[in-house]
């Protein structure tokens, strides 16, 4: 059925003081707010991701985060609270990619931002895939859209591990974004610690010159959290609570003394020791 306002030519008339003029049609704008979502490449499992879905319960960090990233969404762009990307760190589950998809869509829905998603791991497999020696990288076509996409979303980084080549690649983009001042926000498993030798370091992941420009452009941002994938189906706030507990008393290099002790409580013994943080996914 044709759209009663424009017959489906995308104009209608308006008239405004008097003054009679054609406008873009709702039928239009909403065409092009669906098309720049398809365009954004957000993964499946995460395009129903958005701020008001995302749970929260007493836990400072996560709050203080949830608030950070709507004050982001609602200042973008040009805004002060937007002027810089963001950069999500903690361990896995806690929710840091909805968060940063939830951003994403707010913007592209509220601001008509063309917005892109990229986990970093794929971003690099498809700019290796492509590569001819013939061409610099910084004419590769499929970098465009990653070089000007009003907010782009880089998540895992530090997935792969760095090499002159992808150091290289990666500044390349980031940098390109920050001359032009473009936000970004990075989601990251590894702990921002100034150790260059421990692997589980975002420093030794992604190395010095990376971590330098993106402490200039991004405010990090630490959470922590349970981790919502080993939420029972019809669990709720509760249970994220005594998962988050669980996985505290886990943590006891961070944790300190009393954690050390309470790691003699037989429900940490026999239970799931999350031993992948501290330490990101290394193994991965
Ligand atoms: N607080 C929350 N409220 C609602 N859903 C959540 C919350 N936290 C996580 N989720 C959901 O749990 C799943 C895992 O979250 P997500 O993928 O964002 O975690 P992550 O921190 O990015 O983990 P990883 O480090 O492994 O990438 C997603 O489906 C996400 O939508
Ligand atoms: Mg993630
Ligand atoms: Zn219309």
């Amino acid at each position: 059925m044709p759209c009663e306002l424009c017959d489906d030519t995308g104009w209608k008339a308006v008239t405004a003081n008097g003054v009679r003029r054609v406008v873009r049609c709702d039928c239009w704008r909403q065409g092009a707010t669906t098309r720049l979502l398809d365009d954004a490449r957000i993964p499946p499992r995460y395009r129903g991701c958005d701020l008001e879905t995302f749970l929260t319960y007493p836990n400072d960090k996560l709050t203080a985060a949830v608030r950070r990233a709507r004050r982001f969404a609602e200042e973008f762009p040009g805004g002060e609270a937007a002027r810089k990307g963001l950069c999500l760190i903690g361990p896995p589950g806690i929710g840091k990619t909805h968060l940063a998809v939830a951003v994403l869509r707010r913007v592209i829905l509220t601001r008509g931002a063309r917005g892109l998603f990229y986990d970093t791991r794929d971003l690099l497999r498809v700019i290796r895939s492509t590569y001819d020696p013939s061409i610099r990288t910084t004419e590769l076509e499929i970098l465009r859209p990653v070089m000007k996409a009003d907010l782009l979303v880089l998540d895992d980084l530090g997935a792969e591990k760095t090499s002159e080549w992808v150091e290289e690649t990666m500044n390349l983009i980031v940098n390109t974004r920050y001359n032009e001042r473009r936000a970004t926000i990075f989601t990251s498993n590894y702990m921002d610690i100034p150790d260059d030798t421990d692997p589980n370091s975002l420093l030794f992941r992604i190395g010095v010159r990376m971590r330098s420009r993106l402490h200039e452009m991004c405010e990090f941002i630490q959470m922590d959290g349970a981790d919502y994938r080993e939420l029972p189906a019809n669990g709720g706030v509760d249970d994220l609570v005594t998962l988050w507990k669980m996985r505290r008393k886990t943590l006891p290099s961070r944790a300190g003394r009393t954690a050390r002790a309470q790691l003699r409580e037989p429900a940490v013994r026999d239970g799931r020791a999350d031993l992948k943080w501290p330490g990101g996914r290394a193994g991965s």
